[in-house]
């Protein structure tokens, strides 16, 4: 009998543009306040990529920390799978763009389109083409400049969001990695979150609203939390096991409140759970992966800890994946 191929992690990176924009930058763009933000969002401040720099900028230096991190010579990645909603061109695919700049040929390289559940997303991916043996050495990706579709005039939106890259070099081992990934999507509340317009459905006006993120905040709080406390038990259930064997949560980082609420559902302490939307605020598909990289950069997270991964965001699409570090 074959012995079971598991993804594993072997190394995290993540970049953070120079510029950072706080609350109280905010307070002269539009009518707001710190302590509101503070207290709605737990977000502090957020990073900005400088004018010109890129969604595969940010990507690129992410992935070389992860690619230092593992040890390893580029030229042994077999494939790139790259989660973004702000790729630098319509084509190639920012996946394309990479590879060119860590000087991989060959390998198959594309961009999956998700959302703020980029990133599980991709990892699903990942996890099935080392599982079956059609790859062994992942690179994914989630790295994102949301200040291009931000609208920073609209205060219900423009105060959420900020720019950042995170990368995970997965590889095939015999060693419990990746233990299940749950990927879903429920396309009718395109309305909720969005942005009005793109490529194929051209702006009907110069209104800048048309080419920003649009959101129902409210109503999208509401099925976030409903929905990632029913994946976080889909998950546990999947692989038969109970809430208290889970030693790290993970989340997508939109908002503290909604963060904390799936936390206490699952029964985890404040210390259980990776935080990070107080320092660079709601990075769609890049939020997991950085908040991987600083719980294992800085120690918290250790060798043979379970982690539960997971993420809510337009489309809707949701996501999770159970590991074991
Ligand atoms: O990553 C993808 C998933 N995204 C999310 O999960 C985000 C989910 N939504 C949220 O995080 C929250 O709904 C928000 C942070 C966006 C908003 O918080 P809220 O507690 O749901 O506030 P609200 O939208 O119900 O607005 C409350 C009030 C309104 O005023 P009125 O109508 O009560 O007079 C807003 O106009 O707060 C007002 N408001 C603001 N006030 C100061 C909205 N934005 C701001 C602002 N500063 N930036």
């Amino acid at each position: 009998m074959s012995e079971k191929i598991y993804s594993r992690i072997i190394g995290t990176g993540r970049y953070l543009p120079e510029k950072i924009l706080t609350n109280h930058d905010l307070e002269t763009l539009v009518d707001t306040s710190d302590q509101w933000i503070r207290e709605r969002t737990g977000i502090e401040q957020r990073h900005i990529a400088a004018e010109g720099q890129t969604t595969c900028d940010l990507a690129e230096q992410a992935s070389l920390k992860a690619i230092e991190m593992a040890g390893i010579d580029p030229a042994t990645i077999d494939m790139i799978v790259f989660a973004t909603t702000t790729p630098d061109k319509v084509f190639p695919s920012t996946a394309c763009l990479l590879q060119q700049r860590l000087g991989i040929r060959g390998c198959p390289a594309f961009d999956i389109q998700a959302v703020c559940t980029g990133f599980v997303y991709a990892v699903s991916v990942a996890d099935q083409f080392i599982k079956t043996g059609m790859a062994k050495r992942v690179l994914v990706v989630g790295a994102e400049t949301l200040s291009r579709i931000t609208n920073w005039q609209d205060r219900t939106t423009c105060i959420l969001f900020g720019d950042g890259a995170g990368a995970v070099l997965f590889e095939a081992s015999n060693q419990p990695g990746i233990l299940s990934t749950h990927i879903h999507a429920d396309g009718q509340y395109e309305d909720l979150l969005h942005v009005p317009s793109g490529p194929s459905k051209l702006p009907q006006s110069d209104d800048i609203a048309e080419k920003t993120m649009a959101m129902k905040g409210n109503e999208v709080f509401k099925v976030a939390v409903n929905t990632l406390s029913r994946i976080a038990n889909e998950t546990l259930d999947a692989n038969n096991m109970t809430k208290d064997q889970i030693d790290w949560l993970v989340p997508h980082q939109a908002n503290l409140r909604i963060i904390t609420a799936t936390a206490k559902k699952l029964g985890l302490s404040d210390k259980q759970v990776v935080v990070t939307v107080n320092k660079h605020a709601n990075t769609s598909s890049a939020s997991v992966p950085m908040a991987l990289d600083e719980a294992i950069r800085d120690g918290r997270i250790q060798p043979g800890q379970t982690i539960l991964m997971e993420a809510f965001g337009g489309g809707f699409t949701w996501g999770s994946a159970l590991l074991k570090y």
